[in-house]
């Protein structure tokens, strides 16, 4: 046979059983430590060649995503091996004891990005969410635009120092005692009013509350309480995604500003750029 149809085969078979990827996701941190992005796979949904690794401050990583693969992905800070030979993060932590999460989740608070590519029409849908809480700024957007709105997204605000008191999670390093991350209201209290819960559990029934505002106000396009669909989901189609972890709000802004991408809100709002607030990663380096 010819080497050349037999290289051609291969390729061709090789394409046919799923082996590329549909997508690429670009993960960058612009933290000033590193962080340990943590990847959950959907139910139902194909698994990622990597459930978890370390990022090192300026440094990216690309990520063969598979088509129609939903889940979600989110940054672990302040983690470290103990003497007990486990790996634990302070905030965000997914319990498996080991760098790779291996299936397992987020322990709130952690801001996350959430995706469900080829979804109807096609179309990918993603979003920031808060309602889980927040440890990280984090931006999201499609590499190219395309079809559907397209938007960049994402909380691009530090509201660990910002957050409410009685929903701040803090920590001791280098002698000072500062937020880490920043709860959900329904985290911190329970109620079924901030968690849309029991005879809350319908968009009719569950309105924001001032904890949640907090959050919407600071990050217009994330996604702040269960029933926050309207303002926070984003679609876009055959495109390659970049999600930074801890973005410049500044030169997010510059860059963004020219994509045109229509939606209604603003990325961020610039009065809450001056809220007293100190970089997560910043100050907290060990606190074990
Ligand atoms: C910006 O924040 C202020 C309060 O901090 C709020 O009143 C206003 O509605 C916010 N703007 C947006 C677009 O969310």
């Amino acid at each position: 046979m010819d080497p050349h149809l037999l290289l051609f085969l291969l390729l061709s078979t090789s394409s046919l059983s799923g082996i590329e990827p549909a997508a690429t996701f670009k993960l960058t941190n612009l933290c000033r430590q590193t962080i340990w992005p943590g990847l959950l796979s959907g139910a139902n949904t194909a698994q990622l060649p990597t459930t978890g690794f370390a990022l090192r401050p300026g440094k990216s990583r690309t990520i063969p995503i598979p088509a129609g693969w939903s889940g979600r992905i989110w940054g672990r800070t302040l983690c470290a091996t103990g003497a007990d030979g486990k790996f634990t993060c302070l905030t965000a932590d997914c319990g498996s004891g080991k760098v790779e999460c291996g299936g397992s989740g987020a322990k709130p608070p952690a801001t996350l990005v959430e995706f469900t590519l080829n979804g109807a029409d096609g179309l990918d849908f993603y979003d920031v969410s808060l309602v889980d809480g927040y440890n990280l700024p984090m931006l999201a957007f499609p590499q190219k635009v395309t079809r559907g709105g397209c938007g960049a997204t994402g909380c691009l605000i530090d509201l660990n120092g910002a957050c409410p008191k009685e929903l701040k999670v803090v920590a001791r390093g280098k002698g000072r005692v500062g937020g880490v991350a920043c709860m959900s209201a329904c985290e911190a209290f329970g109620d079924p009013r901030f968690c849309c819960a029991g005879e809350y559990s319908t968009p009719e029934t569950c309105s924001p509350s001032v904890y949640s505002l907090f959050f919407k106000y600071a990050c217009p396009r994330s996604y702040s309480y269960a029933y926050d669909d309207k303002t926070s989901t984003y679609t876009c189609a055959n495109t390659d995604y970049t999600i930074v972890f801890c973005p410049r709000p500044y030169t997010s802004q510059e860059v963004l500003g020219r994509r045109k991408d229509g939606a209604s809100l603003p990325l961020v709002n610039k009065t809450s750029m001056y809220w007293p607030s100190r970089h997560p990663n910043g100050a907290f380096s060990s606190v074990r």
